[in-house]
């Protein structure tokens, strides 16, 4: 493994654009479950999996500095480019995008869409149970508030379900898959009860 495709690298990448708490937790999000992901939809190496998690990790990392549709994921890309990133990355970041024209061809650039705002939308269903836990979080419980349109708003439930879709995945199977490969980052993500039990 080169440098560039360290995590640390990544991470710190990730942390000169990136000053939010909570887009960093979403970028660890996504990176956790594109983890999982490389080991279901990819071929399990140790090397393919820190790729998937890299891409999982810097996926938005221009969109705190550059968020709008001209900008982000193009900004990224440019500077991605610059540092040395491969294609590979670089092409999987720009096809997250709906708007960038960029197809989702790989099983990585799959993954990436099927994960993206499924794990906000998980992260946003832990936050309203009475502990603020994952370990409270289950399928019927997502499932639910996909339904409820007033809930996290800004998560495009089409994208979760066609994200699944073109994966090849049954949704519920997806939804309690990335629940569980949340579950091991839970302290990192605010989510293991600790939020409540410090009140
Ligand atoms: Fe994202």
């Amino acid at each position: 493994m080169n440098e560039i495709n360290s995590r640390a690298a990544a991470w710190a990448l990730l942390t000169e654009f990136t000053q939010s708490e909570s887009l960093r937790k979403h970028a660890l999000a996504v990176e956790a479950c594109m983890r999982a992901c490389s080991h279901k939809f990819g071929n399990g190496s140790a090397e393919d999996e820190n790729l998937w998690g890299t891409v999982g990790l810097i996926h938005d990392f221009d969109y705190e500095r550059w968020p709008t549709p001209e900008e982000h994921p193009y900004k990224g890309n440019e500077i991605l480019k610059e540092r040395g990133y491969s294609d590979e990355i670089r092409r999987a970041i720009m096809s997250h995008a709906e708007y960038s024209g960029v197809s989702r061809d790989t099983p990585m650039e799959k993954a990436l869409f099927a994960c993206d705002e499924l794990a906000g939308f998980i992260t946003a269903v832990a936050l309203i149970k009475p502990g603020k836990s994952l370990a409270e979080v289950d399928v019927k419980s997502v499932r639910k508030r996909m339904k409820d349109k007033a809930f996290a708003r800004k998560v495009n439930r089409d994208d979760i379900v066609n994200g699944a879709a073109a994966l090849g995945v049954d949704l519920d199977a997806h939804i309690g898959f990335c629940i569980e490969a949340l579950k091991p980052i839970a302290k990192e993500l605010g989510l293991d009860g600790s939020a409540i039990k410090t009140v």
